[in-house]
């Protein structure tokens, strides 16, 4: 779907579809020189993770395996409380593997850092961390992110896999909310 058919929606566009592919080259030229030699598992977080995925996975010019998990934070859905539950797990043994966890954005990083102790923990030869944004915030929590797309400002955002209420997440591009839309007129 195009920004045309959401205007209404939206207090401003942010980034454009070209500007992620664009950014996107250039994560998978650092990824395929960092991972040289090396096997590769990427492990993308449902379900926002799948638009970055998809095209991260096309982008870069080597093998690599994807898994996905599916966890939820417990707590209100607009608050990260840092306590994880596992809604689907990998189904891949991490034994030795370079785990690269990829993510659609990283807001207070409570979630992140849980998920990636949690996956050091099965014996992972290493595990990074490739998330399309990140809110200012995240810096309040101690998150190494090695692969980060665009910082944003802190406000909501959808777009690229990311929704309000399920919906927007076919967005080509991403966008700001409009206030209107979630105080319910
Ligand atoms: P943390 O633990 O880093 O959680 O606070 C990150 C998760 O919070 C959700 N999130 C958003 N989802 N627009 C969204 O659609 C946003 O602006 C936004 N900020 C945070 C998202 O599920 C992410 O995985
Ligand atoms: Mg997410």
């Amino acid at each position: 779907m195009d920004f045309s058919h959401v205007e209404a929606d939206l207090a401003k566009t942010l980034i454009t579809e070209e500007e992620l592919h664009a950014k996107l080259q250039e994560l998978a030229r650092e990824i395929e020189a960092d991972y040289e030699g090396k096997d590769l598992l990427l492990v993308g977080v449902l379900r926002g993770a799948v638009m970055v995925m998809a095209d991260l996975a096309r982008a870069l010019q080597r093998h690599i395996e994807m898994d996905w998990m599916a966890v939820s934070s417990y707590g209100s859905g607009t608050v990260s409380s840092g306590v994880v539950r596992i809604l689907k797990d990998l189904d891949s043994d991490l034994t030795g593997r370079n785990v690269l966890i990829v993510e659609d954005i990283i807001d207070s990083g409570l979630t992140l850092s849980w998920l990636r102790a949690n996956l050091e923990s099965r014996g992972a030869a290493s595990v990074e961390i490739c998330t399309m944004l990140r809110k200012p915030d995240a810096l309040k929590v101690q998150v190494d992110v090695k692969y980060c797309g665009f910082d944003i400002p802190n406000e909501f955002v959808i777009g690229y896999g990311l929704d309000y209420a399920e919906k927007y997440r076919n967005l080509r591009g991403i966008g700001v909310l409009a206030p209107h839309v979630y105080s319910g007129e």
